[in-house]
């Protein structure tokens, strides 16, 4: 059980380097690990294999990857506190998947939305990493022995498949307290932003409009106009939280507004109960802008230096080794391979 896990508590995280980031990575991922970096250790990894389970460009994907790495940098991630570094770069991940593969079960892996999401009707013609795609994050977690996992609401279940599969090992390998089983850290302001152009929907790379989401790149002219277009009702905005339930574009607004300002959503509608929409979405741009104009800049700043960026990628690919090898080594050692 994860309360006889002896061993430190360690964070650790990971984003895809597919697509420009949006303010969901940013308040549901990167605002939080620039918080984390202070009370805990930290392990932020730019899971560039995760990326290749769909097809990516070998032209495009280092320079994604640095622009994931500024984004962690501008948020306020500081590499002499956290180490950020990327997947590929560190030799456990892959080897511990393997292991792990044999760990997890068909049924489980079945069971996985994110998969059929993903896959649709196509499931057929999709790679086997795709389907695989959470066996290699348990391993991400595992190999640093992580014991706590900040990410957005729709990681959830891929969470409790890496607690069985560490519980399962724990318990085959008759090694109890060797795997800590991650816990998520999902609560808060920002855990699941909405698109803004349907309340129902989160905030998503993938969505086909790009009206419907503000980039990390955006101009402070683009992030207003998409928020004077977002979709609201023909109501005023409502009095109490309450009545969000039934309006979730609004709803949906009056979150991002709150995990901006940093207060709660019943402060937001104490300022605006009973306004139009229009001087409402002027108030959220204001804020939009404030806080995402100095990331943007320092976003450029850093990418205007990709020697940089990659000597920090590399130092900080060395620290990760440094704490995932051993670990590892034990892995062979407890599955009982020569040598080991
Ligand atoms: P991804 O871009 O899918 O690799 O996600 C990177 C991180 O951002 C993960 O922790 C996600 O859970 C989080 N995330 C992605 N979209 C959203 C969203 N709309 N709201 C909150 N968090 C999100
Ligand atoms: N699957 C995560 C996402 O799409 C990214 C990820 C990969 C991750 N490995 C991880 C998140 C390990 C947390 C821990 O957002």
């Amino acid at each position: 059980m994860s309360d006889t896990y002896q061993g430190p508590n360690r964070v650790f995280s990971g984003v895809q380097p597919t697509g420009a980031l949006h303010l969901g990575n940013y308040l549901g991922a990167l605002k939080k690990f620039a918080i984390l970096q202070h009370d805990m250790e930290c392990v932020f990894c730019i899971v560039d294999l995760h990326a290749i389970t769909t097809p990516q460009d070998p032209k495009l994907l280092a320079d994604q990857t640095r622009h994931i790495a500024a984004a962690f940098l501008a948020s306020g991630v500081d590499p002499k506190k956290a180490i950020v570094y990327n997947q590929s770069s560190v030799r456990a991940h892959t080897e511990l998947a393997w292991y792990f593969n044999c760990v997890a079960r068909i049924g489980w892996l079945n069971r996985m939305t994110q998969f059929k999401d993903k896959a649709g009707k196509n499931s057929e013609k999709m790679s086997v990493g795709l389907y695989d795609y959470p066996v290699l994050q348990a391993a991400d977690i595992l190999a640093f022995k992580g014991t706590h996992v900040p990410v957005g609401e729709d990681q959830k279940q891929h969470l409790e498949l890496s607690r069985d599969i560490a519980q399962k090992f724990n318990h085959d390998y008759g090694v109890p307290h060797f795997f800590p089983l991650p816990k998520p850290l999902i609560k808060g302001p920002g855990a699941k932003v909405m698109s803004l152009r349907d309340g129902t929907k989160k905030m998503s790379k993938s969505d086909p409009s790009d009206a419907s989401r503000i980039n990390l790149t955006d101009s402070a002219d683009v992030i207003a106009k998409k928020i004077r277009k977002a979709k609201t009702d023909s109501g005023t905005v409502p009095e109490t939280t309450k009545e969000l339930e039934a309006r979730p574009d609004v709803a949906g607004l009056v979150a991002i507004y709150a995990a901006l300002a940093n207060i709660s959503e019943a402060d937001v509608l104490t300022q605006h109960a009973g306004g139009q929409f229009g001087p409402f979405k002027q108030a959220l741009a204001d804020i939009a802008v404030d806080v995402l104009a100095p990331i943007t800049d320092l976003m450029n700043r850093y990418l205007a230096d990709p020697d940089e960026l990659d000597r920090m990628l590399s130092r900080a690919g060395d620290q990760a080794a440094q704490i995932a090898d051993p670990i590892v080594a034990d892995v062979r050692r407890i599955i009982g391979f020569r040598g080991a």
